[in-house]
């Protein structure tokens, strides 16, 4: 199950585990894009369902989870992905900003990991991945909210993994930097240079390229992987 799965990275995963031959159902708040982007991956012989979820609403989640059991029966995988982004800095930002932002990202988050557990658990051998970013690990000057949630994530990650160590369960996260997506709106040629330029590869990550990161993390070669973070940011916090 991936959230946020209508575009940008989450779209990259449920590409990338539909082609690896996983059962992928994916939920956003955008469903034009979220069925455009089902009726094209089934036109390949991807076995993809999307559904409407608001990261936000315990309901929806227990609805996807029904949705998941009733066809598929068990799950195995939770890429907790969706997020918004939000750029004010400690005063211009709003206390209703705050809790969107907190809302979706991390409370999001739990919401999910809450909701999908059990059944995670009953599977025998499962992995969540909280897909964070390196804005958890380095401040800014600006996004005081968004710094905050990853953060939160960052750590809750770690704790649900030792809470679950012993259930069958991993739980990591994947921290990206920069990558090719409209998270914060459309770049212009000076924001996109000064983002590049933090990057020692040169260049923002392909939304596939940070997915592989996940898929390992899903995999059985990541039997002895949990509460640990893969930076995939082209070597951006590497100094
Ligand atoms: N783009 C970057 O440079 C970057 C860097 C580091 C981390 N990330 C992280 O990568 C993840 C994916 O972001 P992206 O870059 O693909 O951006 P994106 O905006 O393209 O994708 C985010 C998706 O989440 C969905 N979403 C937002 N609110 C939701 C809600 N309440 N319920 C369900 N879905 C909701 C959006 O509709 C969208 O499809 C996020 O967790 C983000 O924090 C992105």
């Amino acid at each position: 199950m991936v959230s946020g799965g209508a575009r940008g990275l989450g779209a990259a995963h449920v590409e990338l585990f539909g082609e690896e031959g996983a059962s992928v159902f994916f939920g956003d708040v955008l469903t034009d894009e979220g069925s455009a982007l089902e009726a094209e991956l089934r036109q390949r012989g991807l076995d993809v369902h999307f559904l409407r979820l608001d990261v936000t609403r315990p309901d929806d989640w227990s609805a996807a989870l029904d949705r998941v059991l009733s066809v598929r029966g068990t799950l195995t995988t939770l890429v907790n992905n969706a997020a918004i982004f939000s750029p004010e800095g400690t005063e211009a930002l709003s206390q209703r900003r705050w809790r969107q932002v907190m809302g979706v990202n991390l409370e999001g988050q739990w919401l999910g990991m809450r909701t999908v557990l059990p059944t995670l658990v009953a599977s025998g051998n499962a992995s969540i991945i909280n897909i964070c970013s390196v804005y958890a690990q380095i401040g800014s000057p600006d996004a005081i909210a968004y710094h905050a949630s990853k953060g939160g994530v960052r750590i809750m990650t770690k704790s649900t993994a030792l809470e679950y160590a012993g259930r069958g369960v991993r739980v990591n996260s994947v921290n990206p930097g920069v990558i090719d997506t409209l998270f914060a709106g459309p770049a212009t040629p000076e924001t996109e240079s000064a983002e590049i330029g933090l990057v020692p590869l040169g260049r923002k990550a392909q939304p596939r390229e940070v997915a592989h990161a996940s898929l390992f993390l899903a995999s059985d070669d990541a039997s002895y992987v949990t509460g640990a973070e893969i930076v995939v940011d082209g070597g951006w916090t590497a100094h």
